[in-house]
């Protein structure tokens, strides 16, 4: 694949800055529907999505298209096609170390096809952790509000990877995650996920209080304040080993 020629001088920024305002040879692997994309410049002279959700594809395709780069797909579970899935300068994980089934192999498959860096980004909680009190008050289960990213660095020590590491807070402006057109659509997914009947869409609306709100002119339900933990190793010869 063609890569963005002064991608060492790039991979010298710090990790976010270099996710959200250079993108430059991004491989998305498990890629970005939003976050980063958003400003895939011309210098992303290639990218590539990868993720198991063929409309998480076509937002990606979209993103990456708007900011004038005609990405590469490939559908389907990490690790399973990184045979074909070509290698690239940077390999980017965006929220998604929290669903890999085994976070071994896959992290080793996105070492392998990292030529310069890998970053992995996630919330320092697992994502729907903030659920908790609503599992508590709908169904009386006490749901832990784990695993933490502490558990991914620990398992990345096994495997001789010893990443550097940034924590930011997440605001609301924050191009991380989605949301819907209107507030009943967010509340749909919240009962959905608590597995309730539609009949429990006022009570979840008073539960959620705050945390139901607008976000980048989408609604959605979440945590009021976050922090995004960007992990990221150089290869060959960086951190690793
Ligand atoms: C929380 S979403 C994050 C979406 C996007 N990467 C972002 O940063 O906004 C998790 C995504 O990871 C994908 N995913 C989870 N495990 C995967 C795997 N092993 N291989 C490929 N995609 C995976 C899901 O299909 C889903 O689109």
């Amino acid at each position: 694949m063609v890569l963005a020629d002064d991608v060492e001088k790039k991979v010298g920024r710090t990790p976010h800055e270099f996710l959200s305002k250079d993108i430059a040879p991004i491989t998305g692997t498990c890629c970005c529907s939003k976050y980063g994309l958003t400003a895939v410049s011309a210098a992303a002279s290639a990218i590539i999505g990868v993720d198991q959700q063929a409309d998480m594809l076509e937002t990606f395709a979209a993103a990456a298209r708007s900011a004038g780069v005609e990405p590469s797909i490939v559908q389907g579970t990490w690790p399973d096609v990184a045979d074909r899935t070509a290698t690239a300068d940077v390999v980017v994980s965006g929220h998604t170390v929290y669903n890999a089934a085994d976070l071994g192999p896959f992290v080793l498959a996105l070492d392998d096809h990292a030529a310069h860096r890998v970053i992995l980004e996630a919330t320092d909680r697992h994502p729907l952790g903030w659920m908790a009190d609503l599992w508590a008050g709908f169904h009386e289960i006490d749901m832990p509000d784990e695993p933490a990213i502490e558990l991914a660095v620990a398992a990345l020590a096994e495997l001789d990877i010893r990443p550097s590491r940034e924590d930011r807070p997440a605001g609301d402006s924050d191009p991380a995650g989605g949301g819907f057109e209107t507030k009943g659509a967010a509340i749909a997914l919240v009962r959905k996920r608590l597995c309730l009947e539609p009949e429990a869409d006022a009570a979840i609306e008073e539960a959620l209080g705050e945390r139901l709100r607008m976000r980048n002119g989408m609604w959605s339900a979440g945590p009021t304040t976050r922090t995004v933990v960007t992990l990221w190793w150089d290869r060959p010869t960086g951190s690793r080993g």
